[in-house]
């Protein structure tokens, strides 16, 4: 595994003192410990543009390559579930010029991505609200959900218009319809009920979160998955966040003990 991908990193980044710090690290890679589902705040792209004394615009820009990275780095590495943050349903607060180009670069990222995300095997998994989205959003979601509905390697869930307490909600309300049907007792609701009525229903919870740009909160992401998440946090802002982060993130991930309230 760790030579198929060195190779094809080289191939990549041919040259450079990042390249070699990008192996070294790799190496340190445990491969049969791998996080199955990663989950990622994409935070810190108007404080990014701010530093630079930009537009906040240029550092959701900015961001895109980064997802770009992300994406590729993950699929590289079979990871199986990668959900990124992308807009909250508290994400609409913000200036309507600012929500604009955010849902314009999301469809121009899926028309220009989506050829690309098929060659590597990505399928397309938008979770959220979506039908209050803008209809471009919808539609180059449908577009690209079709486009990848057959594929088989990394799924990647694209949070929008995305809130925790939002999904519960709407669990707890299927729920409660098919209590209210006859087709499900109170008693038989568990934890499994709960899970099987969310977003990610079939997909294990994720093991590792990562949060940029050095905010401390979950900030209504994945509420009820995060329960037994393992937590890696940087001051790296968003744009700059690349697979060396990533590697990063993996490696102490690798080093936890995870005890899930056992001993
Ligand atoms: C993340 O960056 C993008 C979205 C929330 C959509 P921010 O826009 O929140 O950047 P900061 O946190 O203001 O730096
Ligand atoms: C979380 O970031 C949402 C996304 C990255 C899409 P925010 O910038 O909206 O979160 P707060 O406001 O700092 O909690
Ligand atoms: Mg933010």
């Amino acid at each position: 595994m760790y030579n198929r991908i060195a190779r094809l990193w080289r191939q990549k980044e041919p040259q450079g003192q990042s390249g070699a710090d990008l192996e070294k690290l790799l190496a340190k890679i445990d491969w049969n410990r791998m996080p199955r589902h990663i989950a990622i705040i994409m935070d810190g792209n108007g404080r990014w543009a701010n530093s630079r004394g930009l537009p906040r615009f240029f550092g959701h820009k900015a961001g895109v390559e980064s997802l770009r990275d992300i994406v590729r780095a993950c699929s590289e590495f079979n990871v199986q579930f990668l959900t990124v943050y992308a807009f909250s349903t508290e994400n609409w607060k913000r200036p309507q010029d600012e929500v604009n180009v955010l849902m314009d670069l999301l469809v121009e990222y899926l028309y220009k991505e989506i050829d690309e995300l098929c060659q590597e095997g990505v399928k397309v998994n938008p979770i959220g609200k979506l039908n209050e989205l803008p209809p471009g959003v919808i539609e180059a979601l449908r577009m690209a959900v079709e486009r990848s509905k057959i594929n088989k390697g990394l799924v990647l869930n694209l949070a929008l218009n995305y809130g925790g307490r939002t999904e519960i909600i709407e669990a707890v309300r299927a729920i409660a319809l098919k209590v209210n049907s006859g087709s499900l007792s109170v008693d038989q609701i568990d934890v499994n009920t709960v899970s099987q009525h969310l977003y990610t229903s079939g997909q294990p919870d994720p093991d590792l979160l990562i949060r940029p740009s050095g905010d401390f909160r979950v900030s209504n992401f994945l509420l009820w998955q995060l329960a037994y998440t393992e937590f890696w946090h940087t001051t790296v802002l968003w744009p700059d966040f690349r697979r060396i982060h990533l590697i990063n993130a993996i490696v102490e991930y690798q080093s936890r003990e995870r005890r899930f309230g056992g001993l």
